[in-house]
């Protein structure tokens, strides 16, 4: 899948996609995608354009990227942020699958799809080497972008693929087998890291840790770039911690502040510029079996998603950031973080 071979159509396009029109003045500029047929669908796509952006267009990576959001910590915004980066970057017109990876199922039902016992999920890939694409269904409302669910079957499988061949390497090999175009593939994890998380580093060649401001955040994350280092020491050589996510940031704490200012002296340039609010908006959304960019577009969350997901389009081509609404910064003067636990 990563070979140049494999990928069809959208993803062989430099920067801007296939939705481009490379004539005259618009030469630089991308049309926004067309419309989405449905209200909610054409009022995500609305508030894409109220950014004043959808005409900028957002470069699309030469191969698809594999981002996997892991934090063992429960609780952090893994999920919240799989969805909503998902949604954006297919509203930014990217074609997107989001894998849920967490028995939980919490990512499928935030997308709004079926993810009872009986719908064919990541386990039967996973465990009995179902290929992904026939699990993978289209997510209601948002154009290009996909979901592979998890159903409950799946708090089995961390058991089960204990006995199975290449335990640690079968979604990997799944994805691999998955020809359709993607720009984006991301997985969320389940908040341990047990054999589902290790088949997730295994397959992607990013980790997007979500953080969230509070105090003790880096505690625990060792252990989790530990294990990092060792699947890309043994399984997976390209792997890395490419994006920190400071999430649920409320400016008006000296707390958060004080955190996202630990967290940017830890990781320093994996830190997005862009942090996500704390939002009731964000929270709203799942219970509509929606992300917030259908669910309230012009929401301060929606905006702050659009924004992050602009952000990882434009580092993954190397272009900077220019910083339109990069809002964590405040100065520290006293270490609130112990440092990496
Ligand atoms: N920016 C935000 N503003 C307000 N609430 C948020 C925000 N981000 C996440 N939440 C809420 O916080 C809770 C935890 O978020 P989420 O489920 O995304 O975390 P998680 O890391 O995936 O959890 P788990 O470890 O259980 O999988 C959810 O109720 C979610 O709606
Ligand atoms: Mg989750």
């Amino acid at each position: 899948m990563r070979s140049d071979a494999n990928i069809a159509g959208p993803m062989t396009d430099p920067v801007p996609g296939p939705r481009t029109e490379s004539t005259g003045a618009d030469v630089s500029r991308e049309t926004p995608p067309p419309m989405d047929d449905t209200p909610i669908g054409r009022a995500a796509q609305l508030a894409v354009e109220a950014l004043g952006r959808a005409g900028e267009g957002l470069p699309r990576p030469e191969q698809t990227r594999v981002i996997v959001v892991a934090n063992q910590k429960g609780g952090v915004g893994k999920t919240t942020t799989t969805v909503n980066l998902a949604a954006s970057l297919a509203l930014h017109g990217a074609r997107v699958l989001v894998i849920d990876l967490d028995p939980q199922g919490n990512a499928s039902t935030a997308l709004g799809i079926d993810h009872h016992a009986e719908v064919p999920s990541i386990y039967d890939v996973l465990v009995d080497s179902k290929p992904l694409s026939e699990v993978v269904q289209p997510v209601p409302d948002v154009e290009g972008l996909f979901c592979a669910p998890a159903t409950i079957d799946l708090a089995g499988a961390e058991i089960e693929l204990v006995s199975l061949v290449a335990r640690e390497s079968r979604l990997q090999r799944a994805i691999q087998a998955y020809e359709q175009p993607l720009d984006y593939i991301l997985i969320d994890c389940p908040p341990s890291l047990g054999l589902l998380t290790v088949n997730a580093l295994v397959a992607g060649q990013e980790v997007l840790i979500p953080i969230q401001c509070e105090y003790y955040a880096l505690e625990g994350l060792g252990q989790l770039l530990r294990n990092v280092d060792l699947v890309r020491g043994h399984l997976n050589p390209v792997l890395h911690v490419s994006t920190i996510l400071l999430t649920m940031y409320d400016g008006r704490t000296r707390l958060a502040s004080q955190v996202a200012e630990e967290v940017r002296t830890h990781f320093g340039d994996e830190v997005l510029r862009t942090s996500i609010p704390r939002s009731v908006r964000i929270s709203e959304a799942p219970s509509y079996g929606q992300t917030v960019l259908t669910y309230d577009p012009g929401s301060s969350g929606a905006l702050s998603y659009l924004e992050a997901a602009r952000e990882i389009a434009l580092r993954g081509v190397g272009i900077s950031y220019d910083g339109m609404h990069g809002h964590v910064g405040a100065q520290n003067d006293q270490s609130m973080v112990e440092g990496i636990q």
